[in-house]
């Protein structure tokens, strides 16, 4: 009789060890130690390897000989989903689609799987979490209203006019069991599998509850198993928080071929699917979205939500030009001055890390002599997305000045990163960005090309700083005060 081998796998951060733990020496937690069966060991006395018989084509084969075969993709249907995964679904892989509960993994998924049904293809969507009754209603969601709702031009309802025109269908399984699921998947040989969620799905196979790092990775390897060699493609769901990034479902990540991440703001419509990982395709492309009453929208061009409301001829508006993976997008910048009776002013930052704002603050005051310090100031940007692109700092500050001066600069558009010196720099992809300003109308482009210093560029909105005094004097002024002079 083979001996069962048993390894003890850390449920909060995947470490594996031949022995029960009480703290796991990788993550620090206690009592997170679950025993996993890893199958009868099979191996031979002589070699302490297994053995098992190989065919010819598990051989290794020099590289010349190798025939390329170019990858079959399946194409979803929808523009943003294809670009990002880099021109559609390659047969065979397997993904994984993460984002916070509730961003709309599930909603997404269902409206890709209508869109291949509707082209024929033979779709199998099972559901762990919800009911058939729940997944079908779901579906009648997003079919039944598109059919009242007319698209408008700025995104294109997905998939739901042709849901209209014929009727399509797809096969709905609700299981929670890996191994029937994997033996449901073998028996109907369907072209697309979405399996929602990897969470929540388990075996007797494996240890711990769903959810845990050992079902999870289970889960996980039969599928992809099961899409290897029955060459189906599977989506699997999985829930992961911003702060749980390590834990949970991105243990997986290195196991999958893709890697997409679904996120947003809760409170906010807008939806940006990114991919982390690729195998096939490119990594950090995005592809932008629109939550609906009635399901995911494409937006095909973002400005359009970015700006929409823009109001002209205010002070404390700017337009940027930020990279999303290779695509440049135009959003707004909102800053707010206001005189603050405090001696430590507010800083409210959304949408940009707060301490650079407070950097940007710092030289402001510093080298553009701008009064920041007497001054609450909160800035914002416009749609709800978080942008970590330095190429915002020129337009941070150009909306700071703005407000505090009571300045409009209606349709001027700022590309650079601003230095600890008050310099500019410039940022990647440059041409790119100014195209793309230009395309859309925006003739006044200040960027690191054309110059040196953000003072430079105060100066040339008729600027010359605060107090006539350098920096230099000013600075001796308060040594003196200091000093009790
Ligand atoms: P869901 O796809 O269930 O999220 P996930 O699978 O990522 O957990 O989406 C849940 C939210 O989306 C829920 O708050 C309701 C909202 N929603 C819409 O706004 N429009 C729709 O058409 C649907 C189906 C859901
Ligand atoms: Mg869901």
């Amino acid at each position: 009789m083979p001996k069962q081998l048993t390894s003890f796998v850390c449920q909060e951060c995947g470490y594996d060890s031949p022995a029960y733990m009480g703290k796991c020496p990788e993550c620090g937690n206690w009592n997170s130690f679950k025993e996993i069966r890893l199958g009868p060991a099979n191996s031979t006395k002589a070699t302490g390897m297994s053995r098992v018989s190989i065919s010819a084509d598990q051989k290794p084969q020099p590289l010349r000989e190798v025939a390329l075969k170019p990858k079959n993709r399946l194409t979803t249907g929808f523009s943003e989903i294809d670009a990002v995964l880099g021109g559609g679904i390659v047969l065979g892989s397997a993904t994984l689609v993460a984002g916070d509960p509730g961003i709309g993994k599930s909603t997404l998924l269902l409206q890709l799987c209508l869109s291949l049904a509707k082209n024929g293809k033979n779709v199998l969507y099972v559901s762990a979490e919800e009911s058939r009754e729940q997944v079908s209603m779901r579906a009648m969601r997003v079919r039944s209203e598109s059919e009242t709702k007319n698209s408008t031009d700025a995104k294109d309802l997905m998939g739901r006019q042709e849901l209209r025109e014929k009727e399509v269908d797809l096969l709905l399984l609700s299981m929670t069991d890996t191994d029937s699921i994997a033996q449901a998947i073998e028996e109907t040989k369907p072209d697309f599998v979405v399996i929602d969620s990897i969470q929540t799905v388990e075996s007797q196979n494996a240890g711990g509850l769903s959810g845990s790092v050992g079902q999870v990775r289970y889960a996980s390897s039969v599928f992809i198993r099961t899409a290897k060699t029955l060459n189906i493609p599977i989506m699997m769901v999985g829930h992961v928080t911003k702060e749980g990034m390590v834990a949970g479902p991105m243990v997986l990540s290195h196991m999958v071929d893709t890697v997409l991440f679904l996120e947003g703001e809760k409170f906010t419509k807008t939806r940006i699917l990114r991919s982390l990982k690729n195998r096939f395709g490119p990594v950090d492309e995005v592809g932008i979205f629109i939550m609906e009453g009635e399901g995911m929208a494409e937006v095909k061009n973002p400005e359009q939500i970015f700006l929409s409301t823009r109001q002209q001829h205010v002070p404390g508006t700017i337009l940027v030009v930020i990279m999303e993976g290779t695509r440049p997008f135009l959003i707004e910048i909102q800053a707010l001055a206001v005189y603050s009776k405090y001696p430590m002013p507010k800083r409210v930052a959304s949408g940009i890390d707060q301490k650079r704002l407070e950097l940007l603050l710092a030289v402001l005051q510093k080298h553009a002599r701008l009064p920041v310090e007497t001054h609450d100031i909160f800035v914002n940007i416009a749609g709800g997305i978080k942008v970590t692109d330095p190429a915002v700092d020129l337009g941070v500050c150009l909306a700071i000045y703005s407000s505090i001066k009571n300045k409009p600069l209606d349709s001027t558009v700022g590309i650079a990163e601003v230095g600890l010196l008050g310099e500019l720099r410039k940022v990647s992809y440059i041409e790119k960005r100014v195209r793309e300003a230009k395309k859309l109308g925006f003739e006044h482009v200040v960027t690191a090309e054309g110059f040196e210093t953000l003072t430079d560029v105060l100066k040339s909105f008729g600027f010359s700083g605060e107090s006539q005094k350098t920096w230099k004097q000013e600075d001796e002024r308060h040594f003196k005060l200091e000093d009790g002079e």
